[in-house]
């Protein structure tokens, strides 16, 4: 069971060590989850400094494929690996939606991470629209082939469904939707496979006890101390 925090773009450094001080005790007693969070770039050597020894894991939110070059405003996997970190999110909707991330430059993007020894959580997910026309699966199976085709299963792959309507709406996809969307993700890759979308400590341990879930990428309510310490609890029913 993996739960991470995908903080977006917020918290500076300061903010970032007051929450990671904060965090410690609360997962110390936690057995069976790993915990990561992925803070912004600019606050990631802090959260490593403070999160030293502990279980906790840090994760970039974004990498860019090739090792340097010169590509304004990307930090290469080499540089994550220079500074710790752990892994790191790769073709979240924001960045399909805002910064034009595709299909294959996030496939690019994560298999440029998985050479360089990164772990990585590949993120795919269907429009509302898509859902109502009925083309789930299609979009899904589009969005997957290239992460299929140039990394396929990997120890270190990890893949989040985020069905787009359900991030930061407050509108979860049910258990029994998420659990069916995983089964089909995992017929095309079997790999761990993360929900996310409003997942909160109140309905977490419900989309973590099913089978196919395998753990949870969280926003909103990975920002604050108290509720991440309560969803990676949440996630212990079924560790
Ligand atoms: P949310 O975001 O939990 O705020 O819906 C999830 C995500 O975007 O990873």
């Amino acid at each position: 069971m993996l739960i991470a925090g995908n903080w977006k773009m917020f918290k500076t450094p300061s903010e970032t060590e007051a929450f990671c001080r904060a965090l410690v005790e609360p997962l110390a007693n936690i057995e069976n989850v790993d915990a990561a969070i992925c803070p912004p770039y600019v606050s990631l050597a802090t959260a490593l400094e403070e999160l030293e020894g502990t279980q906790v894991d840090v994760y970039a939110q974004n990498v860019h494929w090739e090792l340097s070059g010169a590509y304004t405003g990307e930090i290469s996997a080499a540089m994550l690996v220079a500074l710790g970190v752990a892994g790191t999110i790769v073709g979240h909707s924001e960045r399909r939606q805002y910064f034009a991330e595709t299909d294959e430059t996030t496939a690019r993007r994560a298999k440029a991470a998985i050479d360089a020894g990164l772990k990585v959580i590949a993120c795919v997910g269907e429009l509302e629209a898509e859902r109502d026309a009925g083309v789930t699966e299609m979009v899904l199976k589009r969005q997957m082939k290239p992460i299929v085709d140039l990394i396929g299963a990997h120890e270190r792959l990890v893949v989040a469904y985020e069905p787009v309507w359900a991030i930061g709406t407050g509108k979860t996809a049910t258990p029994e939707q998420a659990q069916e969307t995983h089964a089909f993700i995992r017929s095309l890759l079997d790999v761990p496979i993360l929900y996310g979308g409003s997942v909160k400590p109140d309905n977490a341990g419900d989309l973590m006890s099913r089978p196919d879930i395998d753990g949870a990428l969280v926003g909103g309510a990975s920002l604050d101390v108290d509720s991440f310490a309560a969803i990676c609890s949440a996630a212990v029913v079924d560790a």
